[in-house]
Parts: C-alpha cells; structure tokens; sequence
C-alpha cells in the first residue's frame, strides 16, 4: 500500500492528467484537493473524447472512486454537465465511485462576475485569470463568507447565505464595477436544483479516505496547476487563490501528513505558462514557436496559446523543495525531438549578481536573465521507445542532467500522448517505503 501526490512543478500544464490516469491504474482512490475547473485535461479513450475540470480522470477506471476534497472550490453548473458528459458515454456515477466533500466551497454566480469585473478593470496589470470565479470564491471561504456544499441542501441556510452576500457584492457590482446586480431568488433556485442532483454524493471525504486508509487501499492526490502558481510559494500575485504544493493534499482532502509516501513532481521537458508574470527562459522567437505548435500548447481551459520557453532548472529546484519530491516525471520529451541544440536554465543573471535560486521579490524575478547550459539534441523519433535504455544517447543525457540538477531520481518520462507511450523507470506504488 503507498499514498502517492502528484503535482506540477511549473506554472501548470505539465501534463498531469496523463501521469495521474497512468498512476490510477494501481489507485483504488483518485482525490483533488485544491483548485477548481481552472484546471482542465483532455483524454482520448477508445476514440471518445473527455474533458475533465473537476471529476478527476479516474472516472474512467472502473473499480475507483474518484473524490473532491474540502479544499476544491465547485462550480455545480460544471461539475453536473460532467457527470452528465459521461453518462452519456455510460459511465454512471454513483456514491461507489464518486463523491464529493460536503465542505468544498461554491463557485457561486457572483464569483464569476467579480472575477471578470476585476480583471477587467485593472487593464494591463491583469494576471490572466481563467475567469472562472476561482479566486472570488477562495476570498469569501478565508472571510468566512463561503457557500458549501452542504449549504445547497438546505433551503433556509443557502437563502441566508445570498441575502447577505448579494448586498456586499451587488453593492460592489453595481457601484464599483458599473455592472448589473445579481438576483437572490433566481440564484436560490437555481442553486438548490445542483444540491439535489449533488446531494447523493456529499460526503465526509476525510472520513471516507481514513477509512481506506485503514483497509490498507492506494489514494493518489491529483494536484492541480503547479508549483509556481501556489499563492504563498508562486510568482505573487501572478498566481492562483490555492496552495498548489504538495502540503496542501493533506488540508485539502482531510488526510494526515504521516499517510503520503511518495510525492512526484511533474515536469514537462521545456517550460510553459498562461497568463501574465515572469517568465526567464521565455522563447519569443522561432524556437518558441515551434514547441507552441509541435506541443499543441493550448490552454484545454480557455484555449489560450501558451507561452513557451526552455526547460528551466532553477524553477524545477525550487519545486523539489517545496513540494518534498521523491521523483520526476518528464513529460511531452517528444516535442524536443529534431532540435539540434537543446537549452536548460541552471541560474539567472540579476544585475551583476549570479542566483541559483528564485529571487524573493517579484520585481528580481522580472530582470533575470537565465544562465543558460547547452547539451546536443537528438534527431530520432522517440515515441515509440518504452525502454530507457533505447533511447538516443543525447535524450538519455538530457534525462539524467535533469536528474542530477534535481537530485530526485527519475520515476516516469512520457514519449507521446498515448497512455502507452509512456517508460516507467521506477513506478510509485512500488517503491518500498
Ligand atoms: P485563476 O486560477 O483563474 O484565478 O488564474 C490565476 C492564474 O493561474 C492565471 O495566470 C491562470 O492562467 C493560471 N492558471 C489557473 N489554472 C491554471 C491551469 O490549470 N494551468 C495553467 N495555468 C493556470
């Protein structure tokens, strides 16, 4: 038995959800524990077409239960039409393989339009949000103002709840923002139509994954976003309203520290970011073009282009403190093939000054210029090799640099989108502990 964490270790989009629905082959349980439907992946299976926001992908497994914890925010809109996406592939969900925290936080109408209202209003210093009404909703659950899901069960609560939240934000809304105010009723019945559809679902998630824990079961933690968009260790304020490190699977799930066994950090073989904020080994020339399109870099969210730059070490470090990683998995290494020299950040040129690390303060960050290491790239298709030892001799160099830079050991590198393009070096779930 092993509780595994995976979690990006850039600014998001290093190709989790592939990793996570390899890894759910071993899990009998899949939990997100922060984040909401800003984060997005889409898989291919048998020729049909999913994408998931909330369910994690292990809905497609059968024989797994797929949890959201406490420390998720819900759109129900969202999350229904999911539930109602894949039941019309069959796949039914019942509280055997699904359920949801009953103290996760709404996404409520309101969320979304402050969201929008705000982004709007600061022009250029905008961060690029997903506009989703994620960071709104993280705001009233630290004011203690939160709508949970076990409030969309009781009419008299969640009447309560709007009432006095619409006269802040509709005050907000309509005076500061010069929007439309919001209508308590509408939003009221609205609402409570999710709770019912919902309700079957609510549960102790805390409670549940203890329970697994103790019939000696595997619980994977799918983080979402990554490492550098955590809101206390990321690119402040070019970040996202949660903590996306590997800490936060625990309070967001109920889970104790003491149950994670392995924690992998995800890294995609060159870098990529959407939305505002620094960037160093950003490429805004031909090369950057290229692993835009080969990448297919796309947000799966809000279809974005996704900025692209170089493989950047220095962030890949800060990642493995933070996050406590016990190994790497390399994603989307394919994209690189055909390259005739490949670039890694190893530190930043500030000023006169060399860093190893991250600057503290946003405003460093902004100046760095990467030092940069060179290593020769391969020509061969890759995709088809499943053994590490197949590969070129200048991929495996490139791996193992990346290891060394690390100091994590490699756990899994992916060769192409497909489930099986994938060389496990060292499985997760079996490592001994
Ligand atoms: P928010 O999470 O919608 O508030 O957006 C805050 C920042 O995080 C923006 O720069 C978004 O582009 C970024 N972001 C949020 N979710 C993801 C994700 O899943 N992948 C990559 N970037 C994300």
């Amino acid at each position: 038995m092993a509780n595994v964490v995976i979690i990006g270790t850039q600014w998001g989009d290093e190709g989790k959800g592939k990793i996570v629905d390899l890894l759910t082959e071993k899990a009998d349980y899949v939990v997100r524990f922060q984040g909401g439907n800003n984060a997005g992946h889409t898989l291919v299976v048998q020729g049909r077409k999913f994408i998931f926001h909330l369910i994690p992908s292990g809905i497609l497994h059968s024989g797994k239960v797929c949890a959201i914890g406490n420390g998720v925010v819900v759109d129900p809109a969202v999350l229904i039409e999911e539930m109602d996406h894949l039941l019309e592939h069959g796949i039914l969900l019942s509280p055997d393989n699904f359920i949801i925290s009953r103290y996760a936080h709404i996404i409520m109408p309101y969320h979304r339009a402050l969201d929008l209202a705000r982004e709007n209003r600061k022009g250029k210093a905008k961060i690029g949000t997903t506009g989703r009404g994620i960071g709104p909703c993280y705001e009233d659950k630290v004011a203690r103002n939160g709508v949970r899901v076990h409030d969309l069960l009781d009419r008299k609560a969640l009447m309560n709840k709007l009432e006095s939240n619409l006269e802040e934000k509709n005050f907000l809304l309509q005076h500061f923002f010069n929007e439309q105010p919001l209508d308590a009723h509408s939003i009221l019945d609205e609402y409570l139509a999710y709770g019912e559809r919902l309700a079957p679902f609510a549960e102790n998630v805390s409670q549940c994954l203890q329970a697994a824990v103790e019939q000696k079961r595997n619980l994977l933690f799918e983080g979402a976003q990554g490492t550098h968009l955590d809101i206390d260790h990321g690119t402040y304020p070019f970040v996202t309203s949660s903590n996306t490190v590997a800490g936060n699977a625990c309070c967001g799930s109920g889970v104790g520290p003491s149950r994670i066994d392995q924690v992998v950090g995800v890294v995609k073989a060159y870098t990529t970011r959407v939305g505002g904020g620094p960037f160093a080994s950003e490429l805004l020339d031909e090369t950057g073009e290229r692993l835009q399109r080969i990448g297919g870099e796309f947000g799966a969210t809000t279809g974005r282009p996704r900025r692209c730059g170089w493989l950047d070490m220095v962030v890949v470090r800060n990642a493995v403190r933070l996050n406590g990683l016990s190994g790497l998995a390399v994603t989307k290494l394919d994209v690189l093939s055909g390259l005739p020299t490949l670039k890694i950040a190893v530190g930043y040129q500030c000023g006169a000054q060399q860093l190893d690390a991250i600057p503290p303060e946003i405003h460093a960050l902004e100046c760095c210029q990467p030092i940069y290491e060179e290593l020769p790239g391969w020509e061969e298709d890759i995709q088809n090799i499943r053994r590490f030892s197949d590969l070129p001799g200048n991929t495996q160099r490139y791996l193992k640099r990346i290891e060394e830079i690390a100091g994590v050991p490699l756990s899994i590198v992916s060769v192409g989108p497909a489930r099986d393009e994938t060389i496990v070096v060292r499985h997760p779930f079996d490592v001994n502990i």
